[in-house]
């Protein structure tokens, strides 16, 4: 019988500061994108407890770094939303500052999952974002969400077309995941995606 990936799973802590992220040296799996674009729904999907993360139709509920511990072994870790328009320009830029020290600075991160709405043309923010990672050299790999909007032909076609405009900015695509937080499809991908890196940390 094939083990269960997750089996436990617990909210830890939440931060404003990446110095005070929790200092254990357990890997750590962060997930980022546009506000609204399933971030913490995605945790909930993964770990199988729909109430683990908070979630909201409204944009912009996630402000802080928040860590959730996957069987006693790695993290899980929620953060902010970027490009939420109607926030203040002085929270958006806090938020930023928060999103980017946390990317940058944090040791423990082993990856970032940059989530993409799947029902959108690939937008000018998100963009940035990948080619700003790519200056860092951060490792991240991507995942499309909320399938379960699109029928199957318009979400291949959509992601294809995705694909082909990152291709004009690199040369090669990181692993890329297809998500309903709904349907649970992608799920065992990610977590065996994980599985894989942690076995070989
Ligand atoms: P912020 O914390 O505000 O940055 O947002 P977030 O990225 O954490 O998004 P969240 O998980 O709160 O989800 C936003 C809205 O999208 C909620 O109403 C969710 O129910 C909905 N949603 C998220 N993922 C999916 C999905 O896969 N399918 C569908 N149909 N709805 C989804
Ligand atoms: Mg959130």
């Amino acid at each position: 019988m094939k083990k269960p990936l997750v089996k436990t799973a617990r909210f830890v802590i939440s931060n404003t500061d990446v110095k005070k992220c929790p200092n254990d040296g357990k890997p750590e799996y962060a997930f980022i994108g546009r506000s609204n674009v399933g971030k913490s729904s995605l945790i909930n999907m993964l770990t199988g407890r729909s109430k683990l993360a908070m979630t909201s139709a409204t944009p912009g509920k996630t402000l802080l770094i928040n860590h959730f511990v996957v069987n006693d072994e790695w993290y899980l870790v929620d953060l902010p939303g970027y490009g939420y328009s109607k926030r203040s320009k002085t929270q958006n830029e806090q938020l930023e500052r928060i999103i980017s020290s946390y990317i940058l600075d944090r040791e423990a991160m082993t990856l970032l999952f940059v989530l993409i709405d799947s029902r959108h043309e690939p937008q000018k923010i998100d963009l940035e974002f990948f080619q700003w990672l790519g200056e860092n050299g951060v490792p991240f790999s991507i995942i499309f969400t909320k399938a379960d909007k699109l029928t199957k032909s318009v979400l291949a076609s959509n992601i294809a077309s995705y694909k082909k405009r990152l291709l004009e900015d690199w040369e090669e695509l990181p692993p890329v995941f297809v998500t309903s937080s709904e349907t649970a499809l992608g799920r065992d991908e990610i977590l065996q995606y994980i599985n894989d890196i942690n076995d070989t940390l």
